[in-house]
């Protein structure tokens, strides 16, 4: 396994496999890698000929106050996890490589429509910072492939309208979220969960299969359910962010007449934000 920092050396060392015609996966990430990463990993060897994972976390997707600073950086375990799940080379820029005219950058790529709703009510220069982002690496790397995970629904969906609406050669492709026995979806932030809070999280899961259940037993009333899922939150010690009855395919609020469902939620348990999904046919 190759560990390439420049854009220049990840263009030549590509060009090989590429012109012989190796079909190139490509799974981008922010680091600190657990199962649910190395799932994307596994995934992409199934179709690819050779996986390149990225390591750079995005500035352009924190705010301030966020936990930029303190985001876990784990380079060496990291690249231990990728060595073992077999992947080919691990791209890890520096923040000058990929933002050599610094951050304030002025092109940048948005959905708003998309990007301001869910995680954007709260955090509205998130998407914006991820999809800019996404689209640089996809230009640099020029996969075949890439691999997002469903644990971020928003963010799949959108990236998914980007490329088809900017016309960027690739394929997306979603992968299913990995969880703890719990059920509580695995993340990187869950490393800032005490001992307490992890067994609390598990709710979170809990509440969106509850309210799935209603709604496949024949509850239609979602304006309510979403109420009501938000006061069961409060109760067991989060605070709700939203929690939100969709269209699976458009994340738009869920009419009686949808049958292709989602539910997206997040909460903050202490001071960390969580967030899970789940998707249903009625
Ligand atoms: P990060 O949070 O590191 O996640 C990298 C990829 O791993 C994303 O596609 C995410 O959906 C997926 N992932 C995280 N937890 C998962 C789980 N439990 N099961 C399956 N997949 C999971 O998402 C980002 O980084 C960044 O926004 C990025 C796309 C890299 C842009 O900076």
């Amino acid at each position: 396994m190759q560990v390439i920092n420049s854009i220049r050396s990840l263009r030549d060392t590509l060009s090989k496999p590429r012109r012989r015609g190796a079909k190139i996966g490509f799974v981008p990430t922010m680091g600190n890698l657990h199962d649910g990463h190395i799932s994307l990993v596994e995934e992409a060897h199934k179709t690819c000929d050779l996986v390149v994972a990225s390591i750079f976390v995005n500035p352009l997707q924190f705010a301030a106050g966020e936990d930029l600073d303190t985001y876990p950086r784990t380079f060496h375990e990291d690249k231990e996890k990728l060595e073992k799940s077999g992947c080919d080379i691990i791209f890890a820029p520096t923040v000058t490589e990929m933002y050599p005219n610094g951050q304030g950058i002025e092109t940048v790529v948005d959905l708003p429509s998309l990007s301001l709703l869910h995680c954007g009510i709260t955090r509205p220069h998130f998407f914006k910072g991820v999809a800019t982002v996404v689209v640089k690496l996809l230009n640099m790397v020029q996969p075949d492939t890439a691999f997002f995970g469903e644990k971020d629904r928003q963010q799949l969906t959108i990236i998914q309208r980007v490329v088809n609406d900017l016309s960027i050669p690739v394929m997306i492709i979603g992968v299913s979220t990995r969880r703890d026995v719990s059920g509580l979806a695995l993340s990187s932030r869950n490393g800032y969960l005490s001992e307490k809070e992890r067994q609390q999280a598990a709710f979170l899961y809990q509440t969106l299969e509850q309210t799935r259940e209603a709604i496949q037993q024949g509850e239609r009333n979602y304006t309510d359910m979403e109420k009501m899922a938000n006061q069961c939150l409060s109760e067991q010690g989060f605070q709700p962010d939203y929690f939100h009855i969709c269209q699976r395919d458009t994340l738009l609020p869920a009419q009686e007449s949808d049958l292709e469902l989602a539910i997206l939620t997040a909460a903050k348990l202490g001071d960390t934000r969580l967030i899970d999904n789940i998707v249903f046919e009625i």
